[in-house]
């Protein structure tokens, strides 16, 4: 079956189709289309996404990404409609809503509600074909469309979700059924690089900068020590907490500053990174092993970085597709194809936005 995905959680409006089929047991899927609009320089100058001005900006772009989605799919040939119901910004996340419901009016189609964590983990569903490149040749390489294959990770599942608005530590038992582990306590870990970047005058969203100049720099011996916390490194729990970190860094450049020194930005974006990685690292790793995972699934707009996918190579951990670890909607249809499978569908009247929508309690 075909699938149109949606998704306006946050600042990226996207429309997909998904091809999926084989059920609960071999899903299985092929991306026809999976349009990406992104507001991110529009927020930048605000240091942040506003909420009224992202769902204008969705309501504009909708129309767009989903002519430019449906190039070649007539209508009949789409099964359903699945569309981000939350967690995210809720005049966003009505915005796509919204538009879904009057598509699947007009177009007599079933609604599936699908939860965008759930989305950024089925990203993990589909892998390169080829040779696997080391991962910073990957990123060399983004412009370069990527052939896609459908594997099937292995239950139980540890899930590490990293981006702009969440960090969880998610075990995954089977579809469907998820129990949270830990999460951040505070500042998400994309939220933490978006911070530490703003401080040390690099710009926005600062992750993918931050990535950049730590992986042209040569690793060690750092010509200028500095070293970071690690925040609840060794907290018993699967909790992280990525405020600390940043005012650490807050009162470095502060100090320098009044001390009339040169802020060394390469030395401290490295260090901060390398702190991250090893707080991400440490508790996916313990959680894997306490629980049995046979698989472990990173993603997220953070799984992006060359780094944490280079500190994570030994482990086996799955990584999405670089086009597939930011916000979009093919991974809305992936996870809206499970919801369907197991007969979870929505009425125009039942559909609706939770801004805090939780993927297990
Ligand atoms: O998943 P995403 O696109 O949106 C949310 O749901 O939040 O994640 C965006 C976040 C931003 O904070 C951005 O700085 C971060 O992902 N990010 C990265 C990289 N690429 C994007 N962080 C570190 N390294 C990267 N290469
Ligand atoms: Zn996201």
């Amino acid at each position: 079956m075909r699938i149109l995905g949606i998704e306006t959680s946050c600042d990226e409006t996207s429309a997909a189709i998904v091809e999926a089929s084989g059920g609960l047991t071999r899903p299985r899927f092929r991306i026809l289309s999976n349009i990406v609009s992104s507001q991110a320089t529009l927020h930048a100058k605000y240091g942040g996404v506003v909420p009224t001005l992202a769902k204008r900006e969705h309501q504009k772009n909708l129309p767009r990404v989903l002519t430019l989605a449906l190039k070649g799919t007539p209508i009949p040939k789409i099964n359903a409609i699945a569309v981000t119901i939350g967690p995210g910004l809720e005049p966003a996340l009505w915005a796509g809503i919204n538009f879904a419901k009057t598509l699947a009016a007009k177009w007599k189609k079933p609604l599936i509600g699908v939860n965008h964590l759930e989305g950024h983990i089925y990203s993990n569903w589909l892998q390169p074909v080829g040779e696997t490149l080391h991962p910073k040749s990957r990123i060399r390489n983004k412009s370069k469309i990527q052939k896609l294959k459908t594997i099937q990770p292995v239950f139980p599942a540890v899930c590490l979700i990293v981006s702009g608005g969440h960090t969880e530590l998610i075990l995954m038992e089977g579809h469907g059924n998820y129990r949270l582990l830990g999460e951040t306590r505070d500042d998400a870990a994309g939220e933490a690089y978006d911070k530490v970047a703003r401080l040390l005058g690099l710009g926005f969203p600062g992750g993918p900068i931050i990535d950049k100049i730590v992986s042209s720099y040569p690793s060690s011996p750092l010509p200028y020590p500095i070293k970071l916390p690690r925040p609840m490194l060794h907290t018993k729990d699967y909790d992280f907490s990525f405020a600390g970190l940043k005012t650490a860094v807050r009162y470095l450049v502060h100090d320098l500053n009044a001390k009339k020194k040169a802020i060394p930005v390469k030395e401290i974006a490295a260090e901060f990174q390398a702190a991250v990685i090893d707080v991400l690292k440490k508790k996916t790793l313990r959680a894997s092993r306490e629980y049995g995972a046979r698989s472990i699934m990173i993603s997220g707009g953070v799984s992006a970085n060359s780094s944490l996918r280079a500190a994570f190579e030994e482990s086996g951990a799955l990584f999405p597709p670089l086009e597939l670890t930011g916000d979009n909607a093919a991974m809305i249809a992936m996870a809206g194809y499970i919801r369907h499978t197991q007969k979870i569908k929505h009425t125009s009247e039942t559909l609706s936005a939770d801004a805090n929508l939780q993927i297990a309690k």
